[in-house]
């Protein structure tokens, strides 16, 4: 069988975000704090880590039902091995129409330069790299492992180099640490092609002590960018997008807003996510998420991979950030970050 899955709220499944891994060398606050995240034991042997192969599997079942778009992330994507085997697997997949699958990849950047050129050549699409800031001194202090900005930045050269377009930052603002950043990061990459989106910092996982008032909001965020600019919205291109975009500076240059916090997008979320062991979940946000793992294990046939890929879309209702909205919306322990991939 094959036509697309439909959710309770009509949304159809389009996109799949897959964590390679839950390991990175950095130590965001925001995603993963030092005092919870010290303990390396606690990681997956790795066999229980889904295979590449698994991995192209549900990708390939999940593109015969309207899947367009692959997104590979972490933990830090780039520290999973042979990675760019399993985007040379991902980009033989086809739609039913015969076009390639989107495969992207959100990076914290710090293996680009090593690794961007040999990504291209395996077929990747795309790449979005985390920047929160370019002093050095509020950058290494967010990722707390000391990682120079410099070297962020020529990962983001290598990708350029290598011909990547497209590419994106991901800037996390937080209230009283990199609000500063803005101006400096929309300077930066004025007219480089590459095009800055600032997130709002989201109550994700369970340990990074989030406080709606360490949220600047996208207002707040325009309100800084228009001291030093005059902006323009960019219509969306497709309506499931995260971001909202304006144009700014000298032509061509656009920055974005995901704002998921005074602007939830949960109307159009397409977005199904793939734990690093095989675990679907239907939202950034959820508490669990059904196994698929066991089933492929145990000889399960494409059939019902595809059968269970339905069911569980089928049901799904989820739409947490709508309903952060009218107070404290889960008391329940949420997924971590690391582990869905954002
Ligand atoms: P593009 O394809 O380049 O537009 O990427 P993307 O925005 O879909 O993904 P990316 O990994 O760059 O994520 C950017 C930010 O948006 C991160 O902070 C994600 O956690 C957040 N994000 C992505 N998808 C969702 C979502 O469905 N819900 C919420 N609340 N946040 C999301
Ligand atoms: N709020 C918003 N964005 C976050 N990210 C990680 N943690 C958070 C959070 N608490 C971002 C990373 C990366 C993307 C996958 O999610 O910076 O760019
Ligand atoms: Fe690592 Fe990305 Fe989390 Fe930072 S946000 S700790 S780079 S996985
Ligand atoms: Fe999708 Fe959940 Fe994010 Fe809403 S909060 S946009 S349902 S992932």
């Amino acid at each position: 069988s094959s036509g697309h899955w439909i959710d309770r709220r009509g949304r159809p499944l389009e996109d799949i975000r897959i964590s390679l891994t839950d390991h990175c060398n950095f130590r965001c606050r925001y995603c993963k704090p030092k005092e919870v995240w010290n303990d390396y034991k606690a990681y997956l042997p790795h066999e229980e880590l889904l295979s590449f192969e698994e991995i192209t599997r549900i990708a390939r079942v999940a593109a015969a039902h309207g899947v367009t778009k692959i997104r590979l992330t972490g933990g830090e994507p780039l520290l999973r091995k042979g990675v760019e085997e399993l985007v040379a697997d991902l980009a033989q997949l086809r739609t039913p129409q015969g076009r390639p699958l989107e495969i992207a990849m959100t990076t914290n950047g710090s293996l680009l330069r090593r690794k961007a050129r040999a990504l291209r050549e395996a077929g990747l699409s795309r790449v979005t790299v985390s920047l929160d800031a370019l002093d050095e001194k509020i950058f290494q202090s967010l990722n707390d492992v000391g990682f120079p900005a410099a070297k962020v930045l020529d990962g983001i050269r290598a990708a350029l180099e290598a011909g990547f377009e497209n590419t994106k930052v991901n800037t996390v603002v937080k209230r009283g640490v990199n609000e500063s950043q803005i101006i400096p990061l929309l300077e930066h990459f004025e007219g480089s092609g590459v095009s800055v989106r600032f997130i709002e910092y989201m109550d994700t996982g369970n340990s990074n002590g989030w406080r709606m008032n360490d949220v600047v909001t996208a207002a707040q965020i325009l309100s800084i960018v228009r001291t030093r600019y005059d902006i323009e919205p960019v219509a969306p291109k497709n309506p499931s997008e995260t971001a909202t975009r304006w144009r700014y500076g000298r032509s061509g240059s656009e920055f974005g807003c995901i704002c998921s916090v005074s602007a939830p997008f949960c109307r159009s979320c397409s977005r199904l996510r793939v734990s690093l062991d095989g675990t679907a979940y239907l939202c950034l946000f959820a508490e669990s998420g059904v196994d698929l793992r066991t089933m492929m294990r145990a000889g399960g046939t494409d059939e019902e991979l595809a059968q269970a890929l339905g069911r569980i879309w089928s049901a799904r209702d989820n739409h947490y950030s709508e309903l952060r909205q009218s107070g404290p919306a889960q008391t329940g322990k949420r997924v971590e970050m690391s582990y869905i991939g954002g």
